[in-house]
């Protein structure tokens, strides 16, 4: 299959194809999601939240997403694979932003970073274009920043920081951002800004009129049970389905059920 690139995406959004994206952390589940056609696979710092069960993405370092990231390189024929700048591998400076992108790139084999945040790191992100590194924007609900909102609630509301959100993805397309995601903010503010800008806006809680929708894969799976926000559409119970598996494996162990003559040497 042909790779997507960045360029293909732009030309995704051109034509008004939509794009698909989900989150990807392992070998097994990125093949899965490449297998089946998937445009974009974001190595989310999520992984902080799904895989290592810390309640924020603050946490999780910049080997520990090399390591999900080249995992997921290793599954993936098709997708791009766009790998999260880690809370601390980019705020402190421009420089210091360069060399974890770099290391990123080197170590994990990653096609692209993305990083939170508007005009108060385009120094950083235009360094790391410089060297020639794509960079995905990430705007709106930031969970970097959750503890300066205090909230998960939905942003931007506001008529300011609506005015302030559609500046910074100005700013990010005038820097050479490929693509720009938006994360829980009204539709209407979302659609704009993907009419207003030209590169390709990824909406999660974002309503329908951007060029493409990225979720968490465990989320649209149903692995979680306890996480069920408005915008998440879940096409699978998989914690039910995985909780029945167990059970059963249990059962047959403990009654001698398992393993039968068929299933021994
Ligand atoms: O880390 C993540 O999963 C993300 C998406 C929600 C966009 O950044
Ligand atoms: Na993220």
């Amino acid at each position: 299959a042909k790779r997507v690139t960045t360029h293909v995406l732009q030309e995704m959004k051109n034509r008004g194809e939509k794009i698909s994206m989900l989150t990807g952390y392992d070998f097994s589940m990125a093949r899965i999601i490449d297998t089946a056609g998937i445009d974009v696979i974001l190595v989310g710092d999520s992984a902080s939240n799904v895989m290592a069960g810390h309640e924020t993405t603050l946490p999780i370092t910049l080997d520990q997403m090399i390591y999900h990231a080249s995992s997921v390189v290793r599954a993936v024929e098709r997708a791009l694979v766009v790998v999260d700048m880690p809370f601390g591998a980019y705020q402190g400076n421009s420089k210091e932003a360069l060399s974890s992108a770099i290391k990123i790139m080197k170590e994990s084999g990653g096609h692209a970073v993305k990083m939170e945040g508007g005009q108060e790191i385009i120094e950083s992100i235009e360094r790391i274009l410089t060297a020639g590194i794509p960079v995905m924007g990430h705007l709106g609900l930031t969970p970097q920043s959750i503890y300066k909102f205090g909230t998960y609630v939905v942003r931007a509301k506001e008529e300011e920081e609506a005015a302030r959100l559609i500046e910074d993805a100005k700013a990010l397309e005038a820097a050479g951002c490929f693509s720009i995601v938006l994360e829980k903010i009204p539709a209407h503010l979302a659609a704009k800004v993907a009419q207003e800008v030209s590169i390709p806006i990824i909406g999660i809680g974002a309503g329908n009129g951007v060029d493409g929708q990225v979720l968490v894969v465990h989320d649209m799976l149903g692995i979680n049970n306890e996480f069920n926000p408005r915008f998440l559409r879940k096409y699978h119970n998989l914690y039910e389905e995985m909780l029945g598996s167990f059970h059963r494996y249990i059962e047959d162990v403990k009654s001698g059920d398992f393993p039968n003559e068929n299933e021994q040497y």
